[in-house]
């Protein structure tokens, strides 16, 4: 795979910046070189050099899109102008590999497989769900539905250090069962789908590793961080409690990563993963 005909867009986020790692040598742009909400920037656009778009952008404010200002932002960025990436790869006959979530469903089904119907909570989840329905009507695309991820950017991992650094013993919500996704088993799995030329379609995937609740990955955290604190735990609802313009969470995000893993992909422990970010955070 020729790396020069790859473009990355949303290049700043977690996810983009771990795909510019993977690929030095594909265009990566960011929402000042490209905003995919601007039609005429995308006509303009000079597509010829491609056959791969690599989607990293999205609105990921969980919250801040169950605001009136954030609501509309939601749905233009994750929703709309997902479409109109649509519409460039149909027009470019260019492959478009777009990222989901587990906010598309209610977790109320364990485990989510790849075949199962949106039930989406909040805003931020319809709105993903909406992209994904335009990215399906396209033939060559990969979807990859994914949760709970971490990189090189704010996430619970960095958060949860930082507190522990400072002592603090948190109170941690227990009723969310998931796993962590690392932004390079993330891009290991798009590397993978496309470099192996894979059916084009949905897949799942997060690290592998026994499900586990946020409390309980704190507690992980802490104690490969060698920080000798408590972390109590507490319920979604109790926590959210009195919180204005709050999203309803699904209170499971466990996938089935077995069509994933069908296609030879092999999965890392989150575990492992962790441990590993752990020490390169320590070692700033
Ligand atoms: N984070 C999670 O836990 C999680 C879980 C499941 C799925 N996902 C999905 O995984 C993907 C990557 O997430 P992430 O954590 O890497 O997100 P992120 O760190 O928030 O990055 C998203 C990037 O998209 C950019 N962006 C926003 N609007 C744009 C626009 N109109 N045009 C171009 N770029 C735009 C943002 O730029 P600015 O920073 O300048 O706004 C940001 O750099 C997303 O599709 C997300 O929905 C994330």
């Amino acid at each position: 795979m020729n790396q020069e005909e790859i473009i990355i867009i949303g290049s700043n986020g977690q996810l983009g910046t771990a795909l510019k790692e993977k690929y030095p040598s594909a265009n990566a742009v960011d929402y000042t070189e490209l905003d995919i909400t601007n039609t005429k920037q995308l006509n303009e656009f000079d597509w010829s050099k491609y056959k791969i778009i690599l989607n990293a952008a999205a609105y990921t404010n969980v919250d801040g899109s169950e605001t009136a200002e954030g609501r509309v932002v939601a749905w233009n960025v994750n929703a709309s102008a997902t479409a109109n990436l649509v519409s460039v790869a149909q027009k470019h006959n260019l492959t478009l590999v777009h990222i989901s979530t587990d906010y598309v469903f209610d977790g109320t089904k364990t485990p989510h497989t790849e075949t199962e119907f949106f039930s989406p909570l909040g805003v931020y989840g319809q709105s993903k769900a909406a992209g994904d329905i335009a990215v399906g009507l396209l033939e060559k695309h990969y979807i990859l539905r994914t949760s709970w991820v971490i990189g090189e950017g704010n996430n619970f991992v960095r958060t949860m250090l930082a507190l522990g650094k400072k002592g603090v013993e948190p109170t941690v919500v227990a009723d969310q069962i998931g796993r962590l996704t690392f932004t390079n088993e993330l891009v290991k799995a798009i590397d993978h789908l496309i470099s192996t030329n894979a059916q084009f379609g949905t897949y799942n995937i997060s690290n592998s590793g026994k499900p586990a609740s946020w409390a309980d990955i704190t507690r992980a955290i802490f104690k490969k961080a060698n920080l000798d604190l408590h972390v109590s735990d507490t319920a979604t609802e109790q926590y959210y409690q009195g919180k204005q313009d709050i999203s309803l969470r699904p209170l499971n995000s466990v996938f089935d990563l077995s069509k994933i893993e069908a296609t030879g992909f092999k999965l890392t422990n989150w575990q492992d993963d962790l441990d590993n970010y752990i020490d390169k955070e320590l070692n700033k």
